[in-house]
C-alpha cells in the first residue's frame, strides 16, 4: 500500500482522494523544520505541503525513495525543485486552483472603489453622514486595463465585460484577446486611457518595481489602481504620493514588499492613512473553495502519476499525459537526456521476447522520460537491467 504524508492542514479531500485511490494517508496540522521532516518522511511514498515547509536537497538526499512530493498551493519555491528532479521526485502544483478567488477580490475592490465604499465606511465608523455621490460612479462603460493577460487576468476581462465595462490589457506575449478585450500595444497607451489598472504579471525577476513613478503619473486623473499580483512589482511609495496629491481617486493593494511570515504578526503599511484605500493580508486567493479545489487539483496529479506514470502539470519532469494502462505492465524509466538510452530499454526488454503494446517519451532539459506498456510481467532479472542502464535515474513498475 502506498503511503502519503500530508502536513500544513491540507484540505481534508486530498487525503479522502488519496485513501479511496489505495493510500494510506498521515495527516498532520503543522509544518515540519528539515530534521522532523526527514524523520516523518521514513518509509513514505508521497509527501503534501503547502508554503511553510521546505523540502530542501538534504532532504530529498535522505529519503531518496519518495516518489513525489505535492505542493497543495500554488508557489513552489519551497521545494528544491532541480534536486527533486536530480533524484527522479515528481513535483506538482496548483496554479489555476484560486485563479477564480482572485477574480472575485478583483471585481469587489473596482466597485467598491468606484464607490469611494473604503472612505465612506471610515467615516461611518467615526460618526460621520456623508450622504453624498460626489466621486461615485457605476463600473458600466468604464474602461479597464488589465496588466498580465495570463490565467487571472483573462478571467477577470471575461467576468468585468459582463457588468458592461471596456477591458483593454497590455501583455509582454500575444495572447488571444478573449469577448471584445482589446490588446495595446504600450502599457503606455492602457495606462492613458484606464479609469481602472490592474496588475496580474508573473513574479519574473525583471517585473521588480516594474510600476513606478513613471507609470503612475501616466494614469488617468481619478484612476483607481490595484495589485494582487506580487508585492515587488509596484512602488507604493509613488502609489502613496499620487493617492495623496489626489491624482488617482483609490487603490486595493493585497501583496506586499514584505509580508509578515505569521498570521497574528504585526503589519505596517503607509498607505494606510489614505482615504479610498483598501489593504487586505494576501488574501486574493484564499478561500475555502479555492483550497478544495486546490485539495482535488493535487491529489489527482499525485494518483495520476503513481499508478498511470503521467506528468502532467508537473513543475520538474518531462511532460507525459497517460491513459490508464491495459497491459500487462507499466514502466516508467527516467533517465538523463542522453542519445541511446530509449535504444537500450527496448533491447533489454526485446531479449525475453516482451512485445512493447505501447511507449510515450518525453524529454525536457536533463530528463528523458519514457512509459512503456509490455504485454507480460517482465522479470526481476530484465527489471534490474532496465534499472541499471547507463544514464537511469529512476525506473518504477507501475502497474
Ligand atoms: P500567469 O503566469 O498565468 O500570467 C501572467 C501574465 O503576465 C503572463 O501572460 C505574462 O506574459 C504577463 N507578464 C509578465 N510580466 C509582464 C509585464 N512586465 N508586462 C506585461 N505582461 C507581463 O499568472 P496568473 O496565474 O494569472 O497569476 C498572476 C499573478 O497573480 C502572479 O504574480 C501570481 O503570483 C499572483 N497571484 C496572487 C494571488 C493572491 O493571493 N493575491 C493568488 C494567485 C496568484
Amino acid at each position: 500500500m502506498p503511503k502519503a504524508l500530508l502536513l500544513e492542514n491540507i484540505h481534508p479531500f486530498a487525503a479522502q482522494s488519496l485513501r479511496d485511490h489505495g493510500f494510506e494517508v498521515t495527516s498532520l496540522k503543522g509544518a515540519l523544520g528539515e530534521d522532523e521532516l526527514i524523520e516523518a518522511l521514513d518509509g513514505m511514498d508521497m509527501v503534501g505541503v503547502r508554503s511553510k515547509t521546505n523540502v530542501t536537497k538534504a532532504v530529498l538526499d535522505a529519503r531518496p525513495n519518495l516518489t513525489a512530493i505535492g505542493c497543495f498551493c500554488i508557489g513552489t519555491n519551497q521545494v528544491d525543485l532541480t534536486h527533486a528532479a536530480k533524484r527522479g521526485i515528481a513535483v506538482f502544483n496548483a496554479p489555476y486552483s484560486n485563479t477564480r478567488s482572485v477574480v472575485e477580490l478583483v471585481i469587489s475592490d473596482i466597485v467598491c472603489l468606484m464607490r469611494r465604499i473604503p472612505a465612506h465606511t471610515h467615516h461611518m465608523k467615526h460618526g460621520l453622514w456623508d450622504k453624498s455621490a460626489q466621486g461615485s460612479h457605476e463600473v458600466r462603460g468604464k474602461t479597464l486595463g488589465i496588466v498580465g493577460y495570463g490565467n487571472i487576468g483573462s478571467q477577470l476581462s471575461v467576468l468585468a465585460e459582463a457588468m458592461g465595462m471596456h477591458v483593454v490589457f497590455y501583455d509582454l506575449e500575444e495572447k488571444l484577446a478573449l469577448g471584445n478585450a482589446r490588446r495595446m500595444a504600450s502599457l503606455n497607451d492602457l495606462l492613458q486611457i484606464s479609469d481602472a489598472v490592474t496588475l496580474h504579471v508573473d513574479g519574473r525577476k525583471s517585473n521588480t518595481g516594474f510600476f513606478g513613478e513613471e507609470q503612475f503619473s501616466q494614469m488617468k486623473q481619478n484612476a483607481i489602481f490595484i495589485n494582487l499580483s506580487r508585492g515587488f512589482v509596484a512602488d507604493l511609495d509613488s502609489l502613496k504620493q499620487h493617492l495623496s496629491s489626489g491624482h488617482l481617486s483609490g487603490a486595493a493593494v493585497d501583496v506586499f514588499p514584505t509580508e509578515p511570515k505569521k498570521s497574528g504578526e504585526p503589519f505596517d503599511t503607509p498607505l494606510a492613512s489614505e482615504d479610498n484605500m483598501i489593504l487586505t493580508p494576501h488574501i486574493g486567493g484564499s478561500t475555502l473553495e479555492a483550497q478544495e479545489s486546490i485539495g482535488h487539483f493535487v491529489s489527482k496529479r499525485l494518483e495520476d502519476y503513481w499508478f498511470k506514470g503521467s506528468t502532467a502539470l508537473s513543475v520538474n519532469m518531462p511532460v507525459l499525459t497517460l491513459p490508464a494502462c491495459s497491459s500487462a505492465a507499466r514502466i516508467g524509466h527516467l533517465h538523463a537526456n542522453l542519445p541511446g538510452v530509449l535504444a537500450r530499454v527496448n533491447q533489454v526488454l526485446g531479449k525475453d521476447s516482451i512485445n512493447i503494446t505501447a511507449q510515450s517519451l518525453a524529454t525536457d532539459g536533463d530528463l528523458g522520460y519514457v512509459v512503456t506498456d509490455v504485454d507480460q510481467k517482465p522479470t526481476a532479472q530484465i527489471l534490474k537491467e532496465l534499472e541499471t542502464i547507463e544514464g537511469t535515474v529512476r525506473m518504477r513498475v507501475l502497474h
